[in-house]
């Protein structure tokens, strides 16, 4: 290992990547695959759980895996990779935000063998504000597949001219985030399914995962019924058994209604913009009034820090003084549920 340290060497910003851990098919296989991100991921279930900061612990990502989803574990150092292996022989998801050498190597004497290449973001309006430079683009999708990893690309600010560039640069599943998603807003307004739709019309033959508001059954088939071939589920995941969101902020999540969500500007590794849904409170209602009135981004990130400092609260369990950050989507969610009964209900829409 050169010169980072091994539990450094993954560490990544708040917009993540993934990369997974994939044996091969046929050691894992309990039963033939039945679509084709089953067959790339070798899995049973095209179920895949969301990065989300801290919270994707290695007890949620193994749990998701064992289910027969793919569990991708955020934050990522090499020794959560281990914990997860510890709890889990089927293929599982890592993320990273770097490209280099040393990090390729690491992942793969991990025995990672799968990449969700960067967050790409496409800009398409003109919202006010910077939000360029700071995400992976094609580059890192080509960079992993040189490297010989199987890649999923999640695709922020999703358009089909950059679907195609991440089609062309090589990725194996595209991941374009709708509307409504949890986390970082996407700027455009697009939801999942009519996504996948205008994707695939517009050349897209790539698979694609349904992600943005993605949380049960109907919201699923709705993006199967436009082709979907499966689903990549943020919030669902928090109010689960086995996530490392905080008790109050997952019984927050199952009583909130989106009508109570207000989309907060709050800053992007320190960067840009990033617009969070999350629930109302004194700081998201100040840090909206702020940007209403013209504030300067370095005033709003002084007032209220970044993004990732918002998500840490709710692990770390301080969301009195934060909030709680979820998806548009929390009215169908209702209970805490083991992990495994979300990937088995989400994968039936999926026929499988
Ligand atoms: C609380 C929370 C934290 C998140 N943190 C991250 C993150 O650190 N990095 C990232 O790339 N995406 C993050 N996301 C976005 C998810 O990876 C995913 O795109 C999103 O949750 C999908 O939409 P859904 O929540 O409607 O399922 C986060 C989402 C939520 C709800």
């Amino acid at each position: 290992m050169s010169s980072i340290t091994r539990r450094s060497l993954l560490r990544i910003g708040s917009m993540a990547t993934a990369a997974a851990v994939l044996p091969t098919i046929s050691a894992h296989a309990e039963e033939p695959a039945k679509n084709r991100v089953c067959q790339i991921l070798g899995i049973q279930k095209p179920v895949v759980q969301a990065i989300m900061f801290d919270m994707t612990n290695a007890e949620l990502v193994a749990a998701v895996s064992e289910a027969g989803g793919l569990g991708v574990l955020s934050m990522t150092t090499i020794d959560q990779v281990a914990e997860v292996q510890a709890l889990t022989s089927k293929p599982f998801a890592v993320s990273s935000f770097l490209t280099d050498e040393d990090t390729a190597a690491a992942l793969k004497d991990a025995g990672v063998k799968i990449i969700c290449a960067g967050t790409v973001q496409f800009p398409t309006h003109d919202y006010g504000f910077e939000i360029e430079g700071f995400s992976a683009g094609p580059d890192s999708i080509a960079f992993w597949k040189d490297h010989g990893f199987t890649v999923l690309c999640k695709q922020l600010n999703a358009t089909l001219e950059g679907a195609l560039a991440i089609q062309d640069a090589g990725a194996d599943i595209l991941i374009p985030v709708g509307f409504g998603a949890g986390g970082c807003a996407p700027y455009n307004t697009t939801a999942a399914p009519q996504l996948i739709s205008e994707f695939k019309a517009g050349g897209v033959e790539i698979p694609m995962l349904a992600a943005g508001g993605i949380v049960n059954y109907d919201t699923a088939a709705a993006c199967a019924a436009v082709g979907a071939e499966g689903a990549y589920c943020g919030t669902r995941f928090l109010a689960t058994d086995e996530s490392n969101c905080c008790d109050a902020a997952k019984k927050i999540i199952v009583q909130t209604h989106s009508e109570d969500l207000v989309t907060m500007p709050t800053s992007l590794k320190g960067e840009v913009y990033s617009l969070v849904p999350c629930i109302k409170n004194d700081l998201s209602e100040k840090a909206i009034d702020m940007w209403r009135s013209g504030a300067t981004y370095d005033e709003i990130t002084q007032f209220n820090g970044t993004n990732a400092q918002f998500w840490a609260s709710m692990s770390a369990g301080n969301i009195d003084e934060w909030g709680v950050g979820m998806d548009r989507a929390v009215n169908l969610i209702t209970s805490i549920r083991p992990a495994a009964d979300i990937v088995n209900e989400i994968a039936g829409a999926f026929g499988c």
